[in-house]
């Protein structure tokens, strides 16, 4: 059997990572701001991560969600504490495009309706409801074009407003920080009139923390930088520090039933056990605020290089948009200085999600790296002109 070809691979292949590193089978050592797709929030093979999840997979892996499981209670009473929304309920699931699934129907369950507002560049996943919500019609299927959705500029609250007027709108649902799309940042002033439009039309609001949640905005959730308090918050990737675990995060106005939401694997002891793991290594390494004084100081360093036409993000989301596509310097960045970069729907920006626990000195050597390849690019340039 072969493998559905559905991923363009980069010819490298990583079999051990340590920290903010990841070593091919050749033996070459790679610095790793990419972090696999965000996903890696305390770094590769943390000791403690590692330590509690071999310990719990000695005891019990998996049984299945009509048992009592106090890991369920203890993350969640972590994850209430280290984010600041303990009065949220906790659903636990596998990924991120679950946590949406979830989100969205517990906006309909809530209001009847089925028509969404999303933005433009929007990225929430692949499965039915979560890519109908995407801004990328390449991954629908016919199937998935279920329900209405109206897609917006961020950042523009009169289109908004105007379609939230006509009183049908489940739900908004807007990214904390779009990844995908480019890291586009939702302003707190528009997120803050958002939210009272929302409240005003009976539309709730899903904020979509899936990539920019876990502290990598330098707060806990990148909506708090504004002064919302979203009706359901998603999350995954940094959750699980490489291991499945997805979230919703569910406001009290919601009533839970049994039956309403449901998952065979989510919140296994094994996922817990990772979870759990994550909390406690980002409380004791305090890596929420250090993600954002080190994005404070690395986009300060990024600012001062020329050739760049924009650097955005918080904390360690950044990205730097060039005045070209980036395909090949992030491949002259990996092939030649060993350094993972990622790259975004749109072709001139680069970004940047290391683990959180990154250090000075690694912003620093990926400053200069990058500095490096961008001098060998001008002084080529102004050759072939002279030429
Ligand atoms: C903002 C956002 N939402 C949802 C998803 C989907 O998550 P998953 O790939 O775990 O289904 C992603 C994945 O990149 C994402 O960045």
């Amino acid at each position: 059997m072969k493998l559905f070809d559905v991923y363009p691979l980069f010819n490298i292949e990583p079999v051990k990572g340590e920290g903010c590193y990841v070593y091919d089978k050749a033996g070459n050592k790679y610095l790793d701001l990419y972090g696999g797709h965000a996903v890696i929030s305390i770094g590769h093979s943390h000791p403690h991560y590692v330590e509690t999840i071999a310990n719990q997979l000695k005891h019990l892996a998996f049984y299945s969600n009509s048992i009592q499981n106090p890991l369920q209670q203890k993350l969640a009473t972590l994850l209430g504490k280290l984010s600041g929304c303990d009065e949220y309920d906790l659903f636990l699931c596998n990924s991120g495009a679950e946590a949406i699934e979830n989100a969205l129907k517990m906006a309909s369950f809530y209001n009847g309706r089925t028509k969404i507002i999303a933005f433009d560049k929007a990225f929430h996943g692949r499965t039915s409801a979560a890519v109908n919500i995407t801004d990328y019609e390449k991954a629908k299927a016919p199937i998935n074009k279920s329900f209405q959705v109206e897609f917006h500029p961020l950042n523009e609250l009169e289109s908004v407003e105007k379609s939230l007027a006509k009183n049908d709108v489940c739900a908004v649902v807007i990214e904390g920080i779009q990844g995908i799309g480019g890291i586009h940042m939702p302003r707190p002033a528009f997120l803050e009139a958002l939210q009272d439009l929302c409240q005003k039309y009976n539309t709730l609001l899903i904020l979509d923390e899936i990539q920019s949640g876990y502290g990598r905005s330098g707060l806990f959730f990148a909506f708090q930088y504004a002064n919302i308090e979203p009706d359901l918050i998603t999350m995954a990737k940094g959750m699980g520090n490489g291991f499945p675990i997805g979230g919703v995060l569910i406001h009290p106005k919601f009533k839970a039933q049994h039956g309403m939401l449901g998952t065979t694997f989510g919140g296994s002891h094994l996922a817990c056990a990772a979870g759990i793991a994550v909390l406690e290594v980002m409380e004791a390494e305090n890596l929420v605020a250090h993600a954002g004084r080190l994005g404070c100081y690395w986009m300060q360093q990024l600012y001062e290089l020329e050739g760049l036409t924009q650097v955005r993000g918080s904390g360690l989301m950044i990205g730097v948009e060039f005045p070209y596509s980036v395909g090949d310097l992030r491949k002259e960045l990996l092939f030649n200085e060993f350094i993972f970069t990622g790259s975004s729907s749109d072709p001139n920006v680069m970004r940047l999600l290391p683990p959180l626990n990154l250090q000075t000195g690694q912003v620093d050597y990926f400053v200069a790296r990058l500095k490096k390849v961008l001098q060998v690019k001008t002084n080529q340039v102004l050759s072939s002109v002279a030429v």
